[in-house]
């Protein structure tokens, strides 16, 4: 099986963030996430119309529906058609409260099926880190947002606590895969004894998913180097330091990049 295949086949066993429903998902997200929340509200303020690439099940996209302006377009893309299902579901769940109906499909970052420069806003919520060529992911991107208009990535910060134990475990994983002649043996075993995990799929991700990839700030201005803008900010090492525009134990770069 291709890499991209067993990408694909990872987030459709494990779809992101677990959790049956969009009441539920949201409940949890924007918990452990606060942050998350004056993104959404800023874009659908800003914007009339937005791609998120790697859309998972739909929470951010169903969220911004319910905040954009009656007339916008919102279009979620995933290569995860699990994940797609749920997310369509998200948007039936709460249709009497959204503004716009969201529209989901099936995608490759890396391919985008879209025309050059097609949407004012492109947002990426913790996907491409996962994606076989996050380079290439990147550029697709870049063509197909609009002139003037600013893409919201967000991925894998190296230097922060949760990604660099995220990195040891994996390599534990894989030395005891090798000798085992295993594959993902901890994964594997986390998934027979528990099928559905109450705080999220964080720990499945951190053995199951293909590839996790993380980024410095030199590899974040690397790879955003073609745009003509990038601020980038830290973010998400939990509910105390949520406020601050650069939180120093963030998991998460945010790369607000514009064309
Ligand atoms: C960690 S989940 C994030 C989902 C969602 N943004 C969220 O935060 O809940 C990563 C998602 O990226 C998707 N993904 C990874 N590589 C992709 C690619 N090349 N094209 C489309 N989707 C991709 C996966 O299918 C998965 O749903």
């Amino acid at each position: 099986m291709d890499k991209l295949s067993l990408v694909r086949e990872f987030w459709d066993e494990t779809p992101c963030d677990g959790q049956p429903t969009y009441a539920l998902r949201s409940q949890l997200r924007y918990h452990k996430e606060p942050w998350l929340l004056p993104l959404l509200d800023r874009i659908a303020a800003e914007y009339p119309s937005v791609l998120e690439v790697g859309c998972g099940q739909g929470t951010d996209g169903v969220t911004l529906c319910e905040r954009m302006r009656p007339g916008g377009r919102y279009v979620g893309v995933d290569m995860s058609e699990v994940s797609l299902a749920q997310a369509r579901s998200a948007g039936v769940e709460i249709r009497e409260r959204l503004q716009i109906t969201p529209q989901f499909g099936f995608e490759n970052a890396e391919q985008l099926s879209f025309p050059d420069s097609t949407f004012p806003c492109i947002l990426s919520v913790g996907a491409l880190h996962h994606s076989e060529n996050t380079e290439r992911a990147i550029k697709e991107i870049r063509r197909v947002l609009a002139p003037g208009g600013t893409a919201f990535i967000l991925l894998y910060r190296t230097i922060a606590p949760k990604v660099f134990a995220a990195h040891v475990l994996r390599s534990a994983q894989k030395s005891l895969d090798a000798v085992l002649g295993t594959d993902r043996i901890l994964y594997r075993a986390l998934r027979a004894v528990r099928h559905e995990v109450g705080a999220g799929t964080a720990v499945y991700e951190c053995f199951g998913v293909p590839i996790l990839r993380s980024y410095t700030r030199a590899s974040m201005c690397a790879l955003f180097r073609d745009f003509s803008s990038l601020t980038l900010t830290a973010h998400g090492s939990g509910r105390s330091l949520a406020r601050l525009a650069n939180d120093p134990f963030g998991y998460l770069w945010l790369a607000e990049a514009a064309k």
